[in-house]
């Protein structure tokens, strides 16, 4: 049985200031974990005012081990703040930063030897959907992302369609459900049982008002938030809807 979970990826937002609102979210439950992944430097903060109540993840780390990389953060340096997770790979990063496959793998990898549970995020964009070419992208990107030691430790797979980030639109739920259903298969296929235990999360404008319909679809274990994550209020009824799914 895999345990729910609700991901808060706060991007480059908060202060803090930024930090009241984890009083007021939810706390993570049997069966239903809450997690906050804040800008870098509220890590600490965040994982001394979480108090167990919820868990704290980074956005990013570096692929190498400490050494000579200005401005950058190791995965053991993550796990020393007392964040459990990381999210790898999300989109703007790929976009922004030319993050590719191959380095989101090694990432991975790090975060896994580092003893942080990897977010590894893939989506496909509006043109490849258009064009029919959605599933075949997953399939790539799982492909040359995910490292051969995945599934020795708990990971996560966040799917994020690149045109539902921050747009207000979602795919259908059957869209959603052909994806998870081809991510799902993709695991069996390459890590065998084992690959049932990864959570699968959905990203991309999830609200209080959508949440629960998304959260009824086969294999969405979850989702991870961006905009709704930053204010109690928002994040609150996607936390209880996941629960009572
Ligand atoms: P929004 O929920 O703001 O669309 O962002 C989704 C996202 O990118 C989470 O990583």
């Amino acid at each position: 049985m895999r345990q729910k979970l609700a991901a808060g990826n706060w991007k480059m937002n908060g202060t803090q200031d930024q930090l009241g609102m984890l009083a007021q979210v939810p706390p993570s439950q049997p069966g239903c974990e809450v997690l906050i992944c804040p800008p870098a430097q509220l890590l600490i903060p965040a994982v001394q005012q979480a108090l167990g109540r919820l868990s704290i993840g980074a956005q990013d780390c570096h692929a190498q081990a400490p050494g000579a990389h200005t401005g950058d953060l190791s995965a053991s340096m993550i796990a020393d703040t007392g964040a459990r997770y990381v999210i790898l790979g999300h989109s703007e990063r790929r976009q922004a930063h030319g993050e590719t496959d191959a380095l989101i793998q090694a990432k991975a990898a790090a975060a896994i030897d580092a003893g942080l549970c990897p977010i590894i995020c893939i989506g496909e964009s509006h043109a490849q959907r258009i064009n029919g070419q959605a599933l075949d992208v997953i399939q790539d990107q799982l492909r040359l992302s995910l490292p051969d030691h995945l599934t020795q430790a708990p990971s996560v797979i966040a799917y994020e369609p690149i045109w539902a980030i921050g747009t207000g639109l979602i795919p259908s739920l059957d869209q959603i459900t052909k994806a998870h259903s081809a991510i799902r298969a993709h695991l069996r296929q390459r890590f065998g049982a084992p690959g049932n235990d990864v959570r699968l999360l959905y990203g991309g404008s999830v609200k209080p008002d959508n949440a629960a319909q998304i959260f009824a679809c086969p294999e969405v274990d979850g989702a991870l938030v961006g905009g709704a994550s930053l204010s109690a209020e928002d994040f609150g009824p996607i936390i209880t809807a996941l629960a009572a799914a």
